[in-house]
């Protein structure tokens, strides 16, 4: 078969060679991008005069046809062809004649391959966009019913505080609100055409980059040459924001993986979202969360090996970026597959608010507000520190919690205390006191509730 750039060589490769030089086998996925691309870069060769009407309408049309072929899966690509572009060429050509081989007038597969790959991250940082606000809707939904929910608050998985699960949850919204944040930011730098900057130094035809880029939906355009065809910094950027989403997703992950054990029980996940075991028949295993957690690390692998392969690249092209395809899609298909299977993990999760409340009763995370509660009467913190850690100790000899203790220790340990204390020491009247900005206090949860679902509106 006769190679497209053909012309200077005397013999061809094997086709075992040529295998390895491909990247069909992958860049296919780019089918649609690379003949939006084209379809702009014709209408804009004919604006500016470089093709006829006639020739550039006769190329739209084959690209057209082609389109439609490549959507009915009736497209044989070969490695012969090497990639996408030259694939696509051929077809054309094979399609309308000589013709088609004007298609590649004043530019380049460098910036072909670029533009098509700004145009796939841009729809699909898009779909991810939407896709992480069905999470947040969901996390919402569940946040707004459980507001009054109280589960044990942690740190160093030891019980600390107790907290209203809805404050819990809605952790993880602000934390998927910032990581929205970053790939709407991260469009703002994408959404830049490299076309017409041709393999590296521009093209002598006179072409209109700006419009080519209007075509392509793009803000503007990269203002130098080198820079368009040899960076892949947005890939990076979008790689980045992944790797933190998928790092959020592997914490809440890891909490839906505790949270359904035998040991919590605090939720239970629906039928839909869990499996069974092979051979132990009482098994329900949360295998959706336990996946996201492990292709977490796929995910920043991916951030890794593009960081690594254009680590110390000259100016402009060079062949190692053909491998900068398969990560990023890779990361798309991970990210986008493990926020939809998440919304639907939390939508429909029971909640066991029963054993959440009981356990909020079998622990010392309301020592706090006892030593709140004496402060508070002007003894130092630090003093009151040490008088509640004490009863705590009597409590742990007696195998019984503060609230169980009888009112006469506590006037020994301080005359301070009053018998309001078996109020005050309420998980539920412990989590409401907590009212400071962003604490977990009732009042401070539902503005903080009504405060996320205005930013919902906005999407
Ligand atoms: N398949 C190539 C890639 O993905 C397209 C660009 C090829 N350019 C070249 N000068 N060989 O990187």
């Amino acid at each position: 078969m006769t190679k497209l750039w053909g012309g200077r060589f005397t013999k061809s490769a094997e086709e075992w060679v040529d295998a390895f030089g491909a990247s069909i086998p992958f860049d296919k996925e780019l089918v649609e991008e690379d003949i939006e691309g084209s379809l702009a870069h014709v209408k804009m060769l004919q604006k500016t005069g470089i093709l006829t009407e006639e020739e550039s309408e006769k190329i739209s049309g084959g690209l057209k046809t082609i389109l439609d072929k490549a959507k009915n899966n009736e497209l044989e690509y070969s490695v012969q062809n090497e990639d996408i572009h030259l694939n696509i060429e051929k077809f054309l050509i094979e399609e309308i004649g000589p013709v088609g081989g004007k298609l590649h007038t004043g530019r380049s597969r460098n910036d072909q391959v670029a533009t098509d790959m700004h145009l796939y991250l841009r729809k699909h940082t898009e779909d991810i966009m939407s896709e992480m606000s069905h999470l947040q809707e969901a996390l919402l939904k569940q946040a707004s019913e459980h507001v009054e929910t109280i589960i044990p608050g942690y740190t160093h998985l030891q019980r600390a505080q107790p907290v209203s699960f809805a404050h819990h949850l809605m952790a993880y919204f602000w934390m998927l609100e910032r990581d929205y944040g970053r790939l709407t930011d991260s469009l703002k730098r994408l959404n830049l055409s490299p076309l017409g900057a041709g393999a590296l130094a521009g093209t002598t035809f006179p072409i209109d980059r700006h419009y080519s880029a209007e075509l392509l939906g793009f803000d503007g355009i990269y203002e130098n040459s080198l820079d368009a065809v040899s960076d892949r910094d947005f890939i990076l950027e979008f790689m980045s924001a992944s790797s933190m989403v998928m790092m959020h997703l592997s914490r809440l992950a890891e909490e839906i993986i505790m949270w359904s054990s035998q040991e919590f029980k605090f939720i239970e996940l629906d039928d839909t979202f869990a499996t069974g075991s092979s051979i132990m028949p009482q098994k329900k295993n949360p295998d959706m969360a336990e996946l996201i957690r492990g292709k977490t690390g796929r995910v920043y692998g991916n951030l890794v090996s593009l960081l690594t392969l254009l680590k110390g690249l000259p100016l402009a092209y060079n062949k190692d970026m053909q491998e900068d395809k398969e990560g990023m899609f890779d990361t798309v298909t991970t990210v986008k597959g493990s926020l939809k299977i998440f919304a639907g993990m939390i939508e429909t999760m029971t909640v066991n608010t029963d054993v959440m409340e009981k356990e909020t009763h079998s622990d010392f995370s309301n020592a706090t507000e006892l030593a709140d509660y004496l402060a508070s009467k002007g003894m130092p913190f630090r003093e009151a520190h040490e008088v509640v850690g004490k009863l705590v100790l009597v409590c742990i000899q007696k195998d019984i919690y503060l609230l169980d203790l009888p009112f006469e220790y506590y006037k020994q340990a301080s005359t301070l205390f009053e018998d309001d204390i078996f109020e005050v020491l309420k998980p539920k009247t412990v989590v409401a006191r907590r009212n400071s900005a962003g604490g977990t206090g009732f009042e401070q949860v539902k503005k903080a509730i009504a405060l996320a679902e205005e930013k919902m509106k906005e999407k």
